[in-house]
C-alpha cells in the first residue's frame, strides 16, 4: 500500500526539517521553493545533457518533461548534470581514451550529488554509450529508489535512396582512402548521415545499452526505441517522472530489480538482437555495483542458448526507429519470453514482473526485422567468448552475420591504434593478416579505446572478410567483421598479447571458441623474460588516476 508523502522523505528529511536546517531551507527558498515543495519528497534528476553531441542535445527537453511528471505525482524535482563524452566525436584519436573513464566519473558524480543532497529518489536521463551504463551503475551503487530513461535514437539519414548512419561515414573514410569513392561522395554522405538529434541510429552501443536497461527492468517498457524527436517521447518522459514517485511509494530499490535473473535477461536480449560487444563490459560493471556475481562465462553460456532474431545495423539493414515502428524492444522480449529464453518472474521498477509487463504486447510483428523463433538468423546468439594461449582470461567477439568465423594468418603487430590506422590508410594491410593492436587495454591505454576508425577503414577497403583484428582495446557497436576485443590479460599487464611479433601465426576459431598463437609455452616464457612494460602514456591527471585503479576488461573494467 502507498505511504503518505511525508513518509517518503526518507532521506531528504535530514536536509529540510528542524531548526538546524534553516540555512538549507533558506537556499531552497532562494530558488523559488515554497513550503509545500520542501515538504514533498525530493527526486533527483541526473541528466547527462550537453550541447556537444547530438545524443545529448535533446536531454534538457526530456528532463523538463520528467520534472512535470514528478511534480504531478507529488514530488519536488531537483535536476543536475553530469559530464558526457561523445564516442563518435572522440573516435580515432587520443580523445577516445577519455570515453570509458567517463563512465566511472558519471557514476561517481551521480553518487556524490545524491549523497550530498539527500534526495529520496532518482531518475537518470542518459543518451550515449557511457552515460547509460554510468547511470545504471550509480542507481545500483546508491540503491535509492529510481528509474532510468533514455534520450532516444536519431533517425537515419538518406543517401542515394538508402538509409545511412554514422557507420556509413566511418566506412566511407576507408573507401575514400582506397580510391573506391571520391571526395564529393564522402562529403555528400557526411552531410546526409546524421539528420538531427538523437543517439547513433543503428544497434550500436547506446541503443544496445538502452535495450538492456529495459530488459534489466530499470526502464519503463518501450523506453529504448522511441526516437528522440517522436512526440511519443514527450508523454513517455512525463510517465517516467510519475513512475519515480510510484517506485518510491512501493519502496522498490534498484538492487531489488538488478538481480541475477535480470542480468541473464539482458544478456539474452543482447544476444538475440545482435547488440554491441560493449554490453559485456557494461553489464559486468553494473552487476558489480549491484553485488551480483556475473562472469564473462555467463555471456558465452546464455548467448549459446539464445537464437539471433533481430536484423539491425551494423550487420543488418534496419535501424532503431524501424524497431520502434515494429513495436520496440517489448516485441523481442515477448518472443524470448514465449520461447522460455528469459525469466518472466523478474521484477521491474514498476513493481510488475516482466511477464505481466509484456502480457499485452502483440505476438504479430510486422516486416522482417525480428525473425521467428523457429526460423532464427542463427540458432545461437551473437556474442562469443574466446579463450586460449593468447587470451587466458577471455576475449569477446560479435558473430552477427560475420562471414568467416575461422581465420589463421600472420600477425601484424601495432602498439597503438594510430599506427595501425596509418598502415591501413597507406594500404599496407594484406589479406589473410591478423592485425594486432595492443597497449590499448583499460590500464595500458589507458581507457580501452574503441577501434571503429580502424575497423571501418578495413571494411571500407573491402578487407572486412579478408583479415581479422585482435586487440586488448574494444570496439564500437558499429564495428563489423571478425574483430576480437577485450583480450585479457591486457598487454600492459604482461598478457600474452604483449609477447607477439610480426609474422607469428594466429588462429581465431569462433566455432571452437579459441584464440591462440602457434607458439609453445617455452617460446612464450622465453619472450616474457625480455618483455618490459612501456612508460605510461599519461603520468598525471584523470587518466593516470584511472590507470592505477581500473581492473581487467574480463571483469568489466571497474575501478575498485
Ligand atoms: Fe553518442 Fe553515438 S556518439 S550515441
Amino acid at each position: 500500500m502507498a505511504r503518505r508523502p511525508q513518509d517518503l522523505k526518507h532521506r531528504s528529511r535530514e536536509v529540510t526539517e528542524g531548526p538546524q536546517r534553516a540555512p538549507a531551507r533558506a537556499y531552497l527558498r532562494s530558488m523559488g521553493l515554497r513550503d509545500e515543495d520542501i515538504a514533498r519528497p525530493f527526486v533527483g534528476i541526473a541528466n547527462t545533457w550537453n550541447d556537444v553531441m547530438p545524443c545529448q542535445i535533446n536531454l534538457d527537453a526530456i528532463g523538463r518533461k520528467v520534472r512535470e511528471g514528478i511534480r504531478s505525482a507529488g514530488g519536488t524535482p531537483r535536476e543536475f548534470n553530469t559530464i558526457a563524452v561523445s564516442d563518435g566525436i572522440a573516435m580515432g584519436h587520443e580523445g577516445m581514451r577519455a570515453s570509458l573513464v567517463s563512465r566511472e566519473i558519471i557514476a561517481d558524480s551521480i553518487e556524490l550529488m545524491i549523497h550530498a543532497h539527500g534526495y529520496d529518489a532518482l531518475v537518470t536521463v542518459a543518451g550515449c554509450d557511457k552515460t547509460i551504463p554510468g547511470s545504471l551503475m550509480a542507481l545500483a551503487r546508491l540503491n535509492v529508489p529510481g528509474v532510468f530513461t533514455y534520450g532516444g535514437t536519431m533517425l537515419p539519414g538518406r543517401y542515394e535512396g538508402r538509409d545511412v548512419t554514422i557507420q556509413d561515414v566511418f566506412e566511407a573514410v576507408g573507401a575514400y582512402a582506397a580510391g573506391r569513392i571520391d571526395a564529393a561522395a564522402l562529403d555528400a554522405l557526411e552531410r546526409a548521415a546524421c539528420p538531427g538529434a538523437g543517439t547513433c541510429a543503428g544497434l550500436y552501443t547506446a541503443n544496445t545499452m538502452a535495450s538492456c536497461a529495459e530488459a534489466l527492468g530499470m526502464a519503463l517498457s518501450g523506453d529504448a526505441a522511441i526516437p528522440t524527436l517522436d512526440p511519443a517521447r514527450i508523454d513517455h518522459s512525463v510517465r517516467v517522472g510519475e513512475a519515480a514517485l510510484r517506485v518510491l511509494e512501493l519502496g522498490i530499490r534498484p538492487r531489488d530489480v538488478l538481480v541475477r535473473e535480470a542480468f541473464e535477461n539482458a544478456i539474452a536480449l543482447d544476444a538475440a538482437m545482435g547488440g554491441s560487444t560493449n554490453a559485456v563490459l557494461h553489464l559486468l560493471a553494473i552487476a558489480h555495483e549491484a553485488r551480483v556475481k556475473l562472469t564473462i562465462d555467463d555471456f558465452e553460456r546464455i548467448s549459446r542458448r539464445t537464437p539471433h532474431l533481430v536484423t539491425m545495423k551494423p550487420a543488418g539493414k534496419y535501424v532503431m526507429s524501424d524497431l520502434h515502428k515494429a513495436g520496440g524492444v517489448p516485441i523481442v522480449l515477448r518472443r524470448l519470453l514465449d520461447a522460455g529464453k528469459i525469466h518472466g518472474d523478474a521484477l521491474t521498477v514498476t513493481g510488475a514482473r516482466i511477464r505481466d509487463v509484456l502480457r499485452d504486447v502483440s505476438r504479430t510483428i510486422p516486416g522482417d526485422i525480428v525473425a521467428r523463433i523457429d526460423r532464427p538468423l542463427s540458432p545461437s546468439g551473437t556474442l562469443a567468448i574466446l579463450k586460449g594461449n593468447l587470451a587466458p582470461d577471455g576475449a569477446v567477439v560479435k558473430t552477427a552475420l560475420v562471414k568467416h568465423l575461422r581465420h589463421r594468418g600472420p600477425a601484424r603487430v601495432f602498439d597503438a591504434e594510430q599506427e595501425a590506422f596509418a598502415a591501413a590508410q597507406d594500404r599496407e594491410i594484406r589479406p589473410q593478416e591478423v592485425v594486432v593492436i595492443r597497449y590499448e587495454g583499460p590500464r595500458g591505454g589507458p581507457g580501452m579505446r574503441e577501434m571503429l576508425a580502424m575497423t571501418a577503414a578495413l571494411v571500407g577497403q573491402g578487407l572486412g572478410d579478408e583479415v581479422a583484428l585482435i586487440t586488448d582495446g574494444r570496439f564500437s557497436g558499429a564495428t563489423r567483421g571478425l574483430m576480437v576485443g577485450h583480450v585479457s590479460p591486457e598487454a600492459w599487464e604482461g598478457g600474452p598479447i604483449a609477447l607477439l611479433r610480426d609474422g607469428d601465426v594466429i588462429e581465431v576459431d569462433v566455432p571452437e571458441r579459441k584464440l591462440r598463437v602457434e607458439l609453445t609455452k617455452a617460446d612464450l616464457a622465453k619472450r616474457r623474460k625480455s618483455w618490459r612494460r612501456p612508460k605510461p602514456r599519461y603520468p598525471r591527471g584523470a587518466l593516470a588516476k584511472y590507470a592505477k585503479l581500473v581492473g581487467s576488461a574480463a571483469r568489466g573494467a571497474v575501478c575498485e
